[in-house]
């Protein structure tokens, strides 16, 4: 199964999905550990529909620049949109491995919830430090699908279910190797924090909840559309659940 395509429809679907409780909760957690300053210059690479370039825009001030990168014209044009008035944001389509912004642009950078979509670490976090000036801060997001625990009352075709999710990006437990390979790529300082995202309630405010519609129609089948039908009965009935672990990774280009 091919890889999820981050064409119009998807884009329209996630910049939903980003407005909700648990995304919030997300983007909070993000923008703690960034720590952009009135002032900086701040890349997000894979910027999806820029929810953090417009957010962090609002921490650098008109002192400071955001600069968002995606691989996607779609989320590009709905980034592009949400940032409008602004004179000190610009946007590029670029991929991660290979950034269009010069060496040492940033003092800051973050990328959440792509790279588990890239197939080349090395290059994208060679691309990542090369942009960031001496004592610059980096920030990666990203999900290890294998803790997610979602219960079903048929966990066969939750199993089967999730197996077939996993084909929707290039590593399913990027965490698990990630410090290791920001330390390889030259990055110091290096820190990982797990973030639960638990609920007893699947409805659309939650991560996973959020996700269900998308996750069934990426999966394709009338077994998934059977999943997706289960969830929502579940949900309505006060039965669901659903955990994961989110990562968050920050390290620095060496001073
Ligand atoms: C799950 S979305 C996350 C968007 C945004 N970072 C956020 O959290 O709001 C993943 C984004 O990464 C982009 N993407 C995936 N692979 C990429 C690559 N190799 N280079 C640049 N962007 C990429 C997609 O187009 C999409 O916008």
């Amino acid at each position: 199964m091919a890889q999820l395509e981050f064409n119009e429809e998807l884009a329209a679907q996630m910049e939903i999905v980003y407005s909700r409780r648990d995304i919030l909760r997300r983007r909070a957690l993000v923008h703690d550990a960034l720590g952009a300053l009135p002032g900086d210059r701040v890349l997000d690479a894979g910027c999806g529909p820029g929810f953090y370039v417009a957010e962090t825009l609002e921490r650098v001030g008109p002192e400071g620049s955001v600069v968002g990168v995606d691989a996607s014209e779609p989320m590009l044009a709905l980034a592009a949109k949400r940032c409008e008035g602004h004179d000190n944001v610009g946007f590029e389509q670029g991929d991660v491995t290979a950034l269009p912004v010069g060496d040492a642009d940033f003092d800051r950078a973050l990328s959440v919830q792509v790279l588990e979509y890239v197939a080349d670490i090395p290059a994208a976090l060679a691309e990542l430090l090369r942009v960031l000036r001496p004592g610059g801060r980096v920030l990666i997001w990203d999900v290890d699908w294998a803790t997610v625990s979602w219960h079903s009352e048929d966990p066969g075709r939750m199993q089967r279910f999730l197996a077939a999710w996993d084909e929707h990006l290039s590593d399913p437990s990027l965490p698990r190797t990630l410090s290791a390979r920001m330390r390889a790529a030259g990055f110091e300082d290096v820190e990982m924090q797990g973030h639960a995202f638990a609920t007893d309630d699947v409805s659309e405010e939650s991560y996973a909840g959020a996700l269900v519609p998308m996750m069934a129609g990426f999966v394709g089948t009338d077994e998934a559309q059977e999943w997706a039908a289960e969830q929502r009965e579940l949900t309505e009935r006060g039965e669901s659940y659903f955990a994961c672990i989110q990562f968050c990774f920050t390290g620095t280009r060496p001073a």
